[in-house]
C-alpha cells in the first residue's frame, strides 16, 4: 500500500527533475538557474523528510534541459543534489554537480570595499577550495567562504 504520508507529483514526461536540495538553498538554487524567467511547467517541493538530509527540496523542471556549466553553478549551494534527466518518462541520466574553477557573477564579494561592491562590475572569483567552499576575488583577492556567501539575485 502507499504510504500515505507520501508526497506524490506527477512524474514528468521529459525535462530535469533535480533531488536532494538542502531546503535552505532551494530558492538560491531558484535563483542561480533564473527560472523565474523560464516559462514551463514547474513543480517545487521544500521541507520534504528525507532519511539524508533531514530536510530537502526536490524541483522537477517540465522540458528543461540545462548545459552541464550552468547546472554546475548550483552545487555552490547545494553541492550534493542529484540530477536526473528525463526523456519520454524515463530517467536516462543521473548526474552530479560540481563547482566550476571559475565562478562569475553569482556571488558577492565578501569585501565591502572591493571594486565590485562599489561599482558596475561582475564578480569574478577563483575557486581555492572546495570543501568547505573558499573562493578567491580575481579583483581584491579576499576569500569568500561559504559562512558568508551571498547569492546574486539573477531578476
Ligand atoms: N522522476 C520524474 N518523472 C519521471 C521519472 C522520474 O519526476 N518520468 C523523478 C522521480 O520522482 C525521482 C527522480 O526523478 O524523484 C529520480 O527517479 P528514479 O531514478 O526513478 O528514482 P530513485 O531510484 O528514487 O532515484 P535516486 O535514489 O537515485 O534519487
Ligand atoms: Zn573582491
Amino acid at each position: 500500500m502507499k504510504d500515505r504520508k507520501q508526497l506524490s507529483v506527477s512524474a514528468i514526461k521529459d525535462g530535469t527533475v533535480i533531488d536532494h536540495i538542502p531546503a535552505k538553498s532551494l530558492f538560491k538554487v531558484i535563483d542561480i538557474l533564473g527560472l523565474d524567467h523560464i516559462e514551463k511547467m514547474m513543480t517545487f517541493g521544500t521541507n520534504l523528510e528525507s532519511k539524508k538530509l533531514g530536510l530537502k527540496g526536490i524541483m522537477k523542471l517540465s522540458e528543461v534541459f540545462f548545459a552541464e556549466d550552468d547546472l554546475n553553478r548550483i552545487a555552490l549551494v547545494a553541492p550534493d543534489v542529484k540530477v536526473n534527466i528525463i526523456r519520454d518518462y524515463e530517467v536516462v541520466e543521473k548526474r552530479l554537480v560540481e563547482i566550476p574553477e571559475k565562478v562569475e557573477g553569482i556571488v558577492k564579494c565578501v569585501n565591502p570595499v572591493c571594486i565590485t561592491n562599489n561599482q558596475e562590475i561582475r564578480t569574478k572569483f577563483e575557486l581555492v577550495s572546495r570543501n568547505p567552499v573558499g573562493l578567491k576575488c580575481h579583483y581584491c583577492e579576499k576569500i569568500t567562504d561559504a559562512n558568508n556567501m551571498v547569492i546574486i539575485s539573477s531578476s
